[in-house]
């Protein structure tokens, strides 16, 4: 008898069910004998507490080390408990936001920053992250935008993908590695309006076409736990949505991990109105394979009498408790309780200059050049350097959910800067706040006259770190407060200025372009933030990121992304141009200011001879499609080749242009380079009305270049 089974055949229903529930760390570490705080108001007795398996959100090596110990005592079957939690963008040593990182196009890179989160993680205690986050977005105002990989599947997928190899390693069982939870299945970004936990409408095909694939690319990659979203989706939340847990998620996709509820999902099926009373939403979430509820307690309270009424079955609790106790042994847990926690460890890990030189080069490469009217890179024997703004001193610039880093270890960039050029080079200034109800401007007078004084600026500007992630959403995306008169000033008084600006999500840069002459975007960079802009600021790096979320002109532009459907009169600019009875507004352009793809270097790239193998493709055939690519430029470069393609006539609305692949490559000066795309004809499917994932023979365009902008377009024939 393995030992899954055999434990099953030893279990009490309570302590069955113990397995099934996640709770705080606070519950388990209680100092006294009474009941209170949220142990009571979740009506948890000390025996429901005793056979509880799982911990949220709780690390320090020393004290998981003794949770484990004291539970393993008091454990007759001594099945260890697991520890959980989000390790997102870094655990001690924090690399930039999701949406920063995608911006890298290198997915290798993020599979180091897994590998460094992952070590340093284990060491402190934590054996499953809530990650990767693959929601599809299309809508900046919705705060967890900096969470995702942004507006186009296949780089979530790619990115999500490298995360899971860099956690997980071969073996999750190796102590300096995790086990992965992919989340918030499905459609969580799709939430109306922007705002954080709404309601999400979707047709099966957008469904199936945008939201879909990166969740599936994750369980093929072998994440072995995933999350259910708190949205409904057309309806019904997810974790009580049988198309989503039962129909896609185990008969299509065959998904045998364990799955774990979203923060009370199951108790807010109450609120949701889905579920007259607790009873009944333990018995949705469970009937529809919610193997682990987080942070509320209607198993413990229902499961017992739901088995006596027959509504759910032995067989099936059995079934759930074995997915749990299978992950258990896959990390290892049986064998080694702790896992690798090792505080000595972790604190030599913590922030150690390998793993700063990993979040440095990742802030660098997640950064993106947006505009540059030859103002940088700045050389580096400028005399004095102004940093001007409310971010340039600013510590916290590593992000929202950046675990147990701390805004001390950060460097800001105006440390940055004097790191690079010494303090006394370096003038700084704040000039105003960046709260969106902040009117002062008292300190940009100041700031002028520095701006006057130095020979070049650098305007650190920005949305704070708390005004994205979870529950942080926005309706206006425009730099808060009076950052974009201080911008006004101080550009006019030195021209050159280069703006850099932090954000969680795509603001709206429309006034701060229109004065600008360059612009870093460098998302929340991580711990290595400040050091990574002086960096590009001064040529050491050669700027490389492009964008994977497109950039509004205004927030009434949202949602908008690249790959949008065309319409029967279809109107595209770039400049407010309104036409009249066409698909476009008459107060604003209708393409973004900065699109999905875009992003400037310090060099230059030419496209040339863009070729197809053949000018015919059949149903599962194949076709290569390659390009040159050449640094016409004087500076090494990396440049992120977007292989695109269109679909003029199809029996749906194709969108007007669609990622296939990409590479990204590293040039020399005058150095050129083939890059060849294998295309199947999987890739260029889509869903019918039929629900049905294909091709249609016809007119395929292949096109190289950026989004709206394209260089070279090649047609074949899907046959
Ligand atoms: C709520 C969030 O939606 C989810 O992303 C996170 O993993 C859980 N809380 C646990 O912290």
């Amino acid at each position: 008898m393995d030992r899954v089974t055999q434990l099953l055949s030893q279990m009490t229903l309570h302590q069955k069910i113990g397995q099934l529930v996640q709770y705080n760390a606070n519950l388990f570490i209680r100092t006294s004998a009474d009941i209170t705080g949220p142990q009571a108001q979740l009506g948890l007795s000390n025996e429901d507490l005793a056979v509880s398996s799982s911990v949220l959100n709780f690390s320090c090596a020393k004290e998981v080390i003794a949770i484990q110990d004291a539970h393993l005592r008091d454990d007759p079957l001594k099945i260890p408990m697991v520890f959980m939690m989000d390790v997102i963008h870094g655990y001690r040593t924090i690399y930039p936001i999701p949406l920063g990182l995608a911006c890298s196009f290198d997915p290798q890179l993020a599979e180091d920053c897994s590998v460094m989160a992952a070590k340093e993680a284990s060491a402190d205690g934590v054996q499953v992250t809530f990650t990767p986050m693959v929601d599809y977005v299309r809508d900046a105002r919705w705060g967890r935008v900096m969470e995702t990989a942004g507006e186009e599947p296949i780089v979530t997928s790619a990115m999500a993908k490298a995360q899971i190899k860099g956690f997980q390693g071969e073996n999750m069982a190796d102590p300096e590695r995790l086990a992965t939870c992919v989340k918030h299945y499905a459609g969580y970004g799709g939430a109306e309006a922007g705002r954080d936990y709404n309601l999400v409408e979707l047709s099966m095909r957008e469904l199936r076409e945008y939201y879909l694939p990166a969740y599936k690319a994750c369980i093929d990659a072998g994440a072995p736990l995933l999350m259910p979203s708190f949205n409904s989706l057309n309806g019904v939340p997810s974790v009580a949505n049988s198309l989503l847990m039962k129909q896609i998620l185990k008969d299509e996709w065959n998904f045998d991990g364990v799955v774990i509820s979203d923060y009370n999902a199951i108790g807010e099926l109450l609120s949701h109105g889905i579920a007259a009373d607790a009873k009944e939403a333990a018995k949705l979430a469970f009937e529809n394979g919610c193997d682990i509820e987080m942070c509320s307690s209607t198993y413990f309270h229902h499961i017992p009498q739901l088995l006596e009424e027959g509504a759910i079955t032995m067989e099936q609790l059995d079934a759930a408790v074995a997915r749990v106790l299978r992950l258990k042994e896959k990390l290892g847990l049986f064998e080694d309780p702790y896992h690798g926690a090792d505080p000595e460890k972790a604190e030599k890990l913590f922030l150690c200059p390998e793993h700063r030189q990993v979040v440095r080069r990742a802030a660098a490469e997640s950064a993106v050049l947006l505009k540059n009217e030859q103002v940088l890179p700045f050389p580096k024997d400028t005399k004095t350097v102004a940093v001007i703004g409310p971010f340039a001193t600013e510590h916290g610039i590593k992000g929202f959910w950046s675990c147990q880093g701390r805004d001390e270890d950060t460097t800001t960039v105006a440390q940055g800067v004097e790191n690079l050029l010494g303090a006394d080079r370096v003038l700084t200034a704040r000039g105003c706040g960046c709260l969106w109800d902040d009117t002062d401007i008292s300190g940009i007078q100041e700031a002028v006259e520095l701006a006057k004084k130095a020979d070049r600026v650098i305007l650190c500007l920005g949305e704070p770190q708390n005004y994205s992630g979870e529950g942080n959403c926005r309706t206006d995306l425009k730099l808060p407060g009076v950052q974009e008169l201080l911008a006004q000033q101080v550009i006019a008084a030195n021209a050159n200025t280069v703006a850099v600006v932090f954000g969680g999500r795509p603001l709206d840069l429309s006034g701060l372009d229109a004065v600008a002459p360059a612009i870093l975007y460098m998302w929340f960079p991580g711990t290595e933030g400040g050091n990574a802009a002086a960096d590009l600021i001064f040529g050491l790096r050669n700027p490389c990121g492009k964008l994977t979320m497109s950039f509004p002109r205004s927030v009434g532009q949202c949602p908008i992304y690249y790959n949008h459907p065309n319409t029967g009169r279809p109107h595209w600019t770039a400049e407010y141009k309104h036409r009249g009875y066409a698909s476009d507004y008459i107060d604003c352009a209708t393409l973004p200011l900065y699109s999905f793809g875009h992003g400037l270097s310090y060099t230059t790239f030419e496209y040339s001879d863009l070729s197809v193998s053949s000018q015919e493709l059949a149903e599962n055939g194949t076709i290569q499609v390659r390009v040159q690519v050449k640094n016409t430029g004087d500076r090494a470069g990396k440049e992120v080749v977007q292989l695109y393609s269109r679909d003029p006539v199809a029996s749906v609305v194709r969108p007007v242009q669609q990622l296939v692949d990409f590479r990204k490559i590293s040039l020399e000066p005058g150095e050129s380079q083939w890059v060849e795309f294998t295309v199947t004809e999987q890739m260029l499917r889509f869903w019918n009305m039929q629900d049905q994932h294909m091709t249609e023979p016809g007119e395929i365009r292949f096109m190289v270049g950026y989004a709206d902008h394209f260089l070279l377009t090649q047609s074949i024939n899907r046959i």
